[in-house]
């Protein structure tokens, strides 16, 4: 039987990409963060390096992980890496059992990722690949500075690790990261999701309401 769903296709009020963009991203590349790294998240890392027991290979990031259905499978594509999934949603972490595969290089954290990204990048971790799966899209002009890209986090984001794959239901948000992933020398390909398998909870409910998803993945612009 198909799934049906009744999910919302993204309202926005941003007919294109946003006049303050290239702004934004510029002014926050060429200023340093100020925001203090809160005890929990610091505790969240501590406790990730301990689960990491000094491993010295890639790390796959699966950031903003909901329940954490995704890291569980990424974990089975990456059984050379270490993969982690982080989420600040302790009741979505929470519920990460009920989704749990059988891989044993992965792990799930409650965490806040803007203060996260920073400890990692610090840390010099090998980051291989990143993923940033159905990021809240924040679809109001006025919100730009919410979205990951348009945000002081973005500088942390850009330094972890080239390769990031960015998923979404809302094209203009994956056109935009583009945009202001090319102000770090990252190219994008952005294609549709065409797996029928969804990843993620929410690719699941956008596609049951006939929604379509892209998919963005950025790398190191050699050309
Ligand atoms: C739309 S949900 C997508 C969840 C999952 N990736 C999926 O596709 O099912 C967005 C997720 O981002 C998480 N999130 C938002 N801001 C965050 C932050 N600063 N740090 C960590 N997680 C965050 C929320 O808790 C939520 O689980």
């Amino acid at each position: 039987m198909t799934e049906q769903g009744n999910s919302r296709a993204v309202i926005s009020n941003q007919t294109g990409i946003h006049d303050k963009l290239d702004a934004l991203v510029m002014r926050y590349k060429q200023s340093e963060s100020q925001r203090p790294v809160s005890e929990h998240t610091r505790g969240a890392f501590l406790a990730v390096e301990e689960w990491l027991d000094d491993w010295q290979g890639d790390i796959v990031l699966d950031s903003c992980c909901g329940v954490g259905q995704s890291t569980a499978t990424i974990a089975t594509q990456y059984p050379d890496c270490k993969v982690i999934g982080l989420d600040k949603s302790a009741m979505r972490v929470g519920k990460h059992s009920h989704y749990q595969s059988g891989a044993a290089n992965y792990a799930v954290f409650r965490a806040d990722v803007n203060d996260f990204w920073r400890l990692a990048q610090q840390g010099r971790w090998s980051v291989k690949k990143h993923y940033l799966l159905y990021p809240n899209p924040y679809p109001k002009r006025s919100q730009i500075q919410k979205r990951w890209y348009g945000s002081a986090a973005m500088v942390d984001l850009m330094a972890l690790c080239p390769n990031i794959e960015v998923r979404s239901n809302w094209l203009l948000y994956l056109q935009e990261f583009a945009q202001a992933a090319k102000h770090y020398g990252l190219a994008s390909t952005l294609n549709e999701v065409a797996t029928d398998t969804p990843l993620t909870p929410f690719e699941r409910k956008y596609r049951a309401s006939g929604q379509t998803c892209w998919q963005l993945n950025t790398r190191l612009d050699e050309g």
